[in-house]
């Protein structure tokens, strides 16, 4: 297996259906994005002629297929005012995604309202390819979107020694992060580029650093990552587990900033503008969490707690549980997890006023000229 492969098992969400359930946020900062997806659609029906191949949309890091379901369901309505021609929404992700539950949501056998049993000329294909690889034929793509995804690097360029995430990397350690970073957003435009037909469009809404400084659970009060990293320095304090499985738990992630994410689509010189990409316009912005939210009208610091928990577990538990050695039992591994978790949900009770994780994306719009 290659080291990229390994990478990735262990960024996988909850499974079953529990990654919608969890990440309420995730579908707000999707159903923010539903205008502008909208907006961009606008050209490409302008400028659709008679006979065209169906359209195609993808939805890539799409996890179960949940969060996204208001979206697409929304992209339908607007095209079949006048079109009723086939549309094909290809869900990528990687491999190691539970399928099974994007199959059982799209296609209406659970809890979520899905789009697709109530309508025509839909047809949704699953992808297990990654976004940094090809995805679709070249020239096929009419509009690609990806949401709260595009953070996770294609493979971790160097553990972090003093921190869980690059956020609190310094000096080489986090120029290496940038680097691979930067080379990773290149490889993700590169290939979107192929995908595209000429006028193709991309909604891409990434985590980012604003330029206020804010970033995910950065945005008032307490400091997620840095909390996070506290509890498991605390957890090597006590012995709880090794300097090496603390190393090893370096969330292979990045935040680029909104000059970071412009950089390749407004340089004449680089590979995706030679391309024919092109930066039509990037904001940031912040979405509340909702568990905090919640708590400000409900004010039950446990019952806010125990809401909260689950939405950070469904995406970094993997990692940390990958970081723990394998000379463990699976049951000492479990253990471990559940006290590192159960030692946050405590200051969230303790403190309920400073916890939260408030989204802080990149918004972007960029196409194919
Ligand atoms: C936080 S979830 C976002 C899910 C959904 N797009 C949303 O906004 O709610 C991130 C998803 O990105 C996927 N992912 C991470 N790296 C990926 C890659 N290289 N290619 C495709 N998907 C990837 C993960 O497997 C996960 O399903």
């Amino acid at each position: 297996m290659s080291k990229q492969a390994n990478q990735a098992d262990n960024i996988t969400m909850s499974g079953g259906g529990l990654y919608s359930l969890a990440t309420i946020g995730a579908k707000d900062v999707i159903d923010r994005s539903t205008p502008r997806v909208l907006n961009a659609l606008k050209s490409l029906i302008d400028n659709r002629h008679k006979n065209s191949p169906p359209w195609t949309f993808s939805d890539m890091g799409c996890a179960d297929g949940g969060t996204s379901l208001g979206l697409w369901s929304a992209v339908i309505d607007s095209l079949r005012k006048d079109d009723n021609s086939d549309i094909q929404i290809v869900y990528a992700d990687q491999a190691n995604n539970d399928f099974n539950a994007l199959v059982k949501i799209l296609h209406g056998h659970t809890q979520f309202d899905s789009y697709l049993p109530g309508s025509e000329n839909v047809h949704v294909l699953e992808s297990g390819s990654s976004f940094y690889s090809p995805i679709l034929a070249a020239g096929t793509l009419h509009l690609g979107f990806s949401a709260t995804a595009m953070h996770w690097l294609s493979q971790k360029p160097c553990d972090i020694s003093n921190h869980v995430h690059m956020v609190g990397a310094e000096g080489t350690e986090l120029t290496t992060f940038a680097a691979r970073a930067a080379k990773d957003w290149q490889t993700i435009l590169l290939h979107r580029g192929r995908e595209m037909g000429a006028g193709g469009k991309l909604v891409l809404v990434n985590f980012c650093k604003d330029q206020q400084g804010q970033y995910l659970g950065n945005t008032g009060g307490v400091n997620m990552f840095d909390q996070f990293n506290t509890n498991w320095q605390t957890m090597v304090q006590d012995g709880v587990i090794t300097q090496q499985e603390y190393t090893a738990m370096t969330l292979p992630q990045y935040y680029n900033t909104v000059d970071e994410f412009s950089a390749p689509l407004l340089d004449p010189g680089s590979a995706p503008y030679n391309a024919g990409l092109r930066l039509v316009d990037i904001e940031t912005a912040v979405v509340p969490c909702p568990f905090a939210e919640d708590f400000k009208k409900h004010g039950d610091a446990e019952k806010f707690a125990k809401a909260y928990i689950p939405t950070i577990r469904s995406w970094n538990e993997s990692t940390y549980l990958g970081g723990l050695s394998s000379q463990r039992s699976a049951e000492q591994r479990a253990d471990i997890i559940e006290a590192y978790y159960g030692m946050y949900q405590q200051q969230v009770v303790d403190n309920p006023t400073e916890h939260g994780m408030g989204y802080v994306h990149a918004y972007m719009t960029i196409e194919k000229v």
